[in-house]
Formats: C-alpha cells, structure tokens, sequence
C-alpha cells in the first residue's frame, strides 16, 4: 500500500513586526492585557504586495526545495485558506502558475483554522488511493485584510503567513498514519465574515455596518476550542493505533495558549510536550500549524522517526486532528532547482496569455 510522507516544508511571514505596543497606540489595550489572556506578543502584517498567493509560493518553494522536487513533478496543489484573494478564480490556481507546476490539479479548500488538518488529510487519501503521487499542501492567511483594527476584540489575535508540507507516495510505512475531521454548522455564528459572499454580497449598506470584517464571539469560541482540542487529539491516536506516551509532539492550532493548556491538562501531558509559536506570529488561522511545525523541524526538534498529532479548531465551527510519523526528503537523484521553473514559470504564464489573445483574434476571424 501506498503511504503519504511528509518529505518537504516551508514557510513564509510578511517582514512587518506589529506588537502589542504598536497596538495600544491606536486601540484601547496594552501588552500586559494580550499577553496574560492570550500569549501573543506579536504578528506579522502583510504589505501592499504581499498577498494569500505569494505568501504561499514563497513558503511553497521552500518546501520544494527541501524535498528536492520540481514544481512540474506536482499532481494536485490543495491551497487551504479562508482569505482567498477572490471567490473565483481559487487562489490555489494563482499559486499553481505562479510555480511553474504544468501538470498539477488546484483547488482551494475552506475549513478555517482547521483547513490544513483536512488539507493534508485529503492530500494524504488521494496518494493512498493510487491517483496522484505528490502532493503540494498549503495553508496560507492574510487575515489582517479583514480584520477591524477599531475592534479590540479580535485584532489583537490575528496575524499572516503560510506554511506549505510536500507529500509523496512511498510504499515505506510511515507518513500520515491517521486523521479525523469534525463539524457543527450551528455554531456557524460564532465566527464569521458576514458579507462578500452570494448571501449578502458586499453593499453599501453592508459595508457601512461593517459587515466585510471578522465577526466572533470570543468566550464561546474558547470554550468550543477547550472542549474538542483534547478529544479530538485522543481520537486521532486510537485511529492510528497509538497512545499519547507513543508521540512526541503535539503541534495544536496556535490561538490562544490558554487553549492549548487546557489541552495539554485535558490530555494529562505536560506543555513541554506541545509546539508553541503562537507569541511571535498570534493567529494566522489555517497557517498556524505548518508554520508551527516547520519551525521545530528547521530547529531540530521534529527529527525523522518522530510522531506527532496536529490537532486545530476554528469558525464553522470545525475541528480535527491528524497523527504522522514525520519521514523527511526521500532519497532522489540531481538537485530538482524549483526557483528555475519559478522563473521560466513566468514567462509561461505570459507565452499562454499571448496564445490565447493570438487565438482569440483567429477564433473571431472563423466567425
Ligand atoms: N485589551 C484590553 N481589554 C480587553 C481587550 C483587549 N484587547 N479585549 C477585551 N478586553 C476586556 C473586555 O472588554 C472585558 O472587560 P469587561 O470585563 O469590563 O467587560 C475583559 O477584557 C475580559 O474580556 P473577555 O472577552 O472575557 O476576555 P477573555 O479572557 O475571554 O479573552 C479572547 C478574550 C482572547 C478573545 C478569548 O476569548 C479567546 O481567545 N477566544 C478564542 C478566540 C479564538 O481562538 N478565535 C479564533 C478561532 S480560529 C479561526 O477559525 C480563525
């Protein structure tokens, strides 16, 4: 049987530093406040020219060059966002011209912050079925573009990035071993982006009840995340044959870190035990988690071999957790230089837009 192996990672945070101080400049709150209740000191502020897709293919570069495979080896590319830069086309497809990746399929996959958690599991079940063999999987966030900066209530908490995990096929056990994937639309409330949407498309009217920003109910979205962080983690090990005692890390989604120690309470683990990044880069949704995890293994914590559960909640409401065995680059022959199908990948991108006006031209003459 074919497994999927994590082979490759990157990640991408635009250069802005905002911190709490910077906060407390023009809302009412200050570093101590945000700090105690949540464990964030700071986060990353996209730029003008940093948007969901190029803060992905810069994170997806870097995964490709660690797993040494070229964009063109790629079968499918699964972009997990809840800030896609349109409704259509998928941000996923951005990406895939922006790599050069000729043969890949792409979409975009909307689970919120528990996005990369489904993203790399449905990556992980179309190796296994035999269809594609690598797999490009990307959680990428540019929520400050939706977040209220007059609404101390949640612009504190959220920050950008992307964090992208190669997968491939490999008859070796090991890889992503188990997962689960839950879901409770009657919490849909609780955390939402109420316009911009086919339901309410954005009006002036909407616009002026601020209805294009985040909206959420932060005490019943924490007691949500308290409740299924644990059971969600616990459901995932027995899926997978395991124990917590078997694994050596839990990388959780990074929200709040007083969410994360009623896991590790609920879980009877130590925070020793838990990846926690979330006081340099706050909230950055379906991101959080590759971001989490590339960084322990650029740091040498996550080590081949390791397992680890990633667990994560968020708006829908969502929640869900997968268990893996984390395997590395496979061994591969030449050095795969995906920053030269990047490059040639532009001019691609501007040879097919050319045929297809040249096309157009022909087409209108047949007419
Ligand atoms: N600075 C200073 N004071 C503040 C701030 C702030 N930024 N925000 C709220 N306060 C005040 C409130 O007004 C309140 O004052 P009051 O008692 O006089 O009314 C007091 O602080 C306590 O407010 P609470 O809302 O009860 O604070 P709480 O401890 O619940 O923390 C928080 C709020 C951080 C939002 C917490 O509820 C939380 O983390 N919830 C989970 C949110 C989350 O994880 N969302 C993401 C989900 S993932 C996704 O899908 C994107």
């Amino acid at each position: 049987m074919l497994n999927a192996h994590i082979t490759g990672w990157g990640m991408a945070v635009p250069e802005r530093v905002m911190t709490n101080d910077d906060l407390s400049e023009f809302i009412e709150t200050n570093d101590a406040w945000i700090r105690e209740r949540t464990g964030i000191r700071e986060r990353r502020v996209a730029r003008e020219t940093d948007f969901t897709s190029t803060l992905a293919v810069d994170a997806s570069m870097r995964a490709l060059k660690k797993a040494n495979v070229r964009p063109t080896d790629l079968d499918l590319i699964i972009c997990s966002t809840s800030t896609p830069e349109y409704l259509f086309p998928a941000t996923a497809c951005l990406i895939q011209d922006q790599l050069g990746a000729t043969k890949a399929g792409a979409f975009d996959l909307l689970a919120a912050c528990s996005g990369f958690i489904y993203a790399l599991n449905m990556g992980a079940q179309a190796i296994r079925s035999g269809s594609v063999k690598t797999v490009l999987v990307i959680g990428s966030e540019t929520l400050s573009r939706f977040v209220n900066w007059k609404d101390r209530n949640t612009c504190i908490l959220f920050g950008d990035g992307a964090g992208a995990f190669i997968l491939q096929a490999d008859e070796r056990p090991g890889g992503v071993l188990s997962a689960v994937m839950h879901s409770d639309g009657s919490g849909g409330d609780l955390l939402k982006l109420p316009s911009g949407g086919s339901r309410r498309p954005i009006s002036e009217t909407t616009y002026q009840d601020g209805e294009h920003y985040i909206q959420m109910d932060g005490r019943e979205v924490f007691r949500f995340a308290t409740r299924v962080m644990a059971s969600a983690t616990q459901e995932a090990l027995t899926a997978a044959g395991l124990t917590v005692q078997d694994v050596r890390w839990i990388v959780p989604h990074q929200a709040n870190v007083r969410i994360i120690e009623a896991a590790a309470r609920g879980l009877k683990l130590p925070m020793d035990r838990f990846i926690v990044n979330l006081d340099r880069y706050g909230n950055t949704s379906t991101a959080s988690i590759p971001i989490a995890m590339v960084e322990a293994a650029e740091a040498g914590k996550i080590q081949p071999g390791d397992k680890v559960v990633m667990v994560g909640f968020g708006a829908g409401l969502t929640w869900g957790a997968l268990a893996a065995e984390w395997t590395g680059p496979l061994p591969s022959k030449g050095a795969a230089r995906p920053e030269r199908y990047r490059q040639l990948g532009r001019i691609r991108s501007w040879a097919r837009r050319l045929i297809r006006f040249i096309e157009g031209l022909i087409y209108r003459r047949e007419l």
